[in-house]
């Protein structure tokens, strides 16, 4: 197969290289892509456990091996390498250094943000089969780097515990966690990277290193918060929770039409500052043509921590403001994330083609009136733009006692005083020419809140940033928090090979 494949690749070679200057670079680049895919092969592939693969354009399906949920402004890989093992991301990260090939690590890939794209033809390094979970005698857990969230909670529950994790079944556990990691019981312990004791990393160098406080803390700190930026993490032991002897997760879900937009947020506004722990919410404007094809409607789930009795007080004025739905029950944690769509079976965990593009924003409160003008500009640009339907406008309300009693100089989290995290997620089949309407739909969805807090700053939540923000919109304002990370890049990654995700040095 190779060397069919070489021939007529060397006579399109020749062939162009007398038809002139503009397009023998071009050729000759895909002769050394194709060359260096089987090099990868060849060179590394012996090197490799027995276990892993190496999936390139002429050996396997390369359109599957780096599915992702969102397409625009993705990666692009010449080699991907399964991996079987720690030593196996050891070895790969040692063959792309020698040869100056550029690598990432994907695990459940729903990395969204445009500076994936400044990746180009080089190694994926998939962890995926690295998912094993460990649970520890003293309440403690280790966690391999590719595991993911369903996987989490479902090991843990077997056991009757828990911790913080993502709240959407099919994404990685670590990806979020190295940016912070926003789940259902952050409020009670914290983000997910405040559950961290120690982690096993691998460096730029392919050196494997352990990060605790008491070992190599600055490269702990730099973890949780802007972990993408300092290596592979292939495990992390983290913090476990016993379930409580009664876990029992009352929930309301309501649904409105755009009239009741404004009752409901000064609602949320008038309770933010008392919410308990306890209490979650999470609200999307969306478009469902099958209860109201004249409007887009407006869902929003609460769910609390405890029976119905001590939930009743906050849900209460929710079931005034005129829903067209109620659905109520009592859950447990595990069926969270189904309950809200972002279960395992849900659309949103089946990797299609297409444009998923995100404009997040943390907010400490909404303006009122501010929510309805939102609500308006996706009404109206919906129904404009068919193609731009299935655009999300989402409003998360986790709860963050336990998030904002952390000291902030002790994570590299910059960004946690914020009771809601807004975000469109401007969704489409690839279609350039409606790259831009998007874009700027997504934007101003954005700057409609980002105006009315009157500030400059504005803060993104690292692992839902578009890559359009500022690096201390993502890392912080204060001018130490970045600096730091400057520094300690210089020192554990000086040649910038983890620049792909929300990069703290751009080169
Ligand atoms: C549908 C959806 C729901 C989400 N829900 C939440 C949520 O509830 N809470 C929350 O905090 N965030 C959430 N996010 C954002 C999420 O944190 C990021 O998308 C995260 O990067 C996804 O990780 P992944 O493994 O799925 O993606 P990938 O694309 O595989 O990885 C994302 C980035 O993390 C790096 N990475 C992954 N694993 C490792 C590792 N072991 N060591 C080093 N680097 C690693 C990759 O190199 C890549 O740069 C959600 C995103 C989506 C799309
Ligand atoms: C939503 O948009 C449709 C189509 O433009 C419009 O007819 C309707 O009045 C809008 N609804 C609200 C509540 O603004
Ligand atoms: C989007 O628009 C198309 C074309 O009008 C329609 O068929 C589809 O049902 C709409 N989908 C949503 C989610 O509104
Ligand atoms: C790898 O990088 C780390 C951090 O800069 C350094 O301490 C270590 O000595 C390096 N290892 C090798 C083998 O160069």
């Amino acid at each position: 197969m190779f060397s069919s494949y070489l021939l007529p690749l060397g006579i399109l070679l020749l062939s162009v290289l007398s038809l002139g200057h503009s397009i023998d670079t071009a050729a000759a680049v895909d002769f050394s892509l194709s060359r260096r895919a089987s090099n990868i092969r060849q060179e590394l592939g012996p090197k490799l456990s027995k276990d892993a693969v190496i999936i390139d354009a002429e050996s396997g399906d390369m359109a599957a091996a780096t599915k992702r949920w969102q397409v625009f402004a993705s990666p692009s890989f010449s080699a991907v390498v399964e991996v079987a093992t720690e030593n196996d991301i050891v070895e790969t990260i040692a063959y792309a250094n020698a040869h100056s090939i550029p690598f990432l690590a994907v695990n459940a890939g729903h990395g969204e943000i445009k500076s994936l794209a400044n990746m180009k033809d080089g190694i994926q390094i998939t962890i995926r089969a690295l998912n094993k979970i460990t649970i520890n005698e003293d309440n403690t857990a280790t966690v391999q780097g590719g595991a993911t969230n369903l996987e989490i909670t479902q090991e843990l529950w077997a056991a009757k515990k828990q911790t913080v994790s993502g709240t959407c079944e099919c994404v990685g556990f670590l990806g979020p966690m190295l940016g912070g990691g926003h789940g259902w019981i952050q409020g009670l312990h914290g983000l997910a990277a405040d559950q961290i004791i120690k982690a096993r990393v691998i460096l730029a160098n392919g050196t494997i290193v352990s990060a605790s406080t008491t070992e190599n803390p600055d490269l702990f700190w730099a973890l949780r918060g802007a972990g993408h930026n300092f290596g592979i993490v292939s495990e992390v032991t983290n913090k476990i929770y016993d379930v409580p002897d009664s876990d029992e997760w009352y929930f309301e879900k309501y649904t409105y039409t755009g009239a009741s937009v404004d009752q409901l947020f000064d609602q949320l506004e008038k309770i933010k500052r008392d919410t308990p722990p306890e209490l979650q919410f999470y609200s999307v404007f969306l478009n469902i043509p099958a209860i109201d094809s004249t409007q887009a409607l407006v869902f929003m789930a609460m769910l609390y921590n405890g029976p119905a009795s001590a939930a009743d007080k906050w849900m209460a004025p929710f079931r005034t403001f005129n829903p067209i739905d109620i659905e109520k029950g009592s859950t447990t944690y595990p069926e969270l994330s189904a309950l809200t769509g972002n279960g395992i079976n849900d659309d949103i965990c089946q990797h299609e083609p297409i444009n998923r593009i995100r404009y997040p924003l943390y907010l400490d409160g909404m303006k009122k009136g501010v929510p309805k003008q939102v609500y308006n500009l996706y009404n109206a640009t919906t129904a404009q733009y068919p193609a731009l339907n299935r655009s999300l406008m989402l409003f998360e309300g986790l709860s963050t006692q336990a998030v904002r009693s952390v000291q902030l100089d002790t994570t590299a989290v910059a960004l946690r005083k914020f009771h809601t995290l807004a975000s469109p997620v401007v969704t489409y089949a690839p279609d350039a020419a409606l790259d831009q309407v998007a874009q700027d739909f997504g934007r101003e969805l954005r700057n409609i809140l980002h105006r009315a807090e009157g500030t400059p700053e504005m803060y993104a939540y690292v692992n839902y940033a578009v890559g359009e923000e500022d690096i201390e919109s993502i890392y912080g304002y204060r001018g130490w928090r970045v600096a730091k990370l400057k520094t300690l890049k210089k020192h554990l990654d000086p040649e910038n090979r983890f620049r792909f995700y929300a990069p703290i040095v751009s080169s």
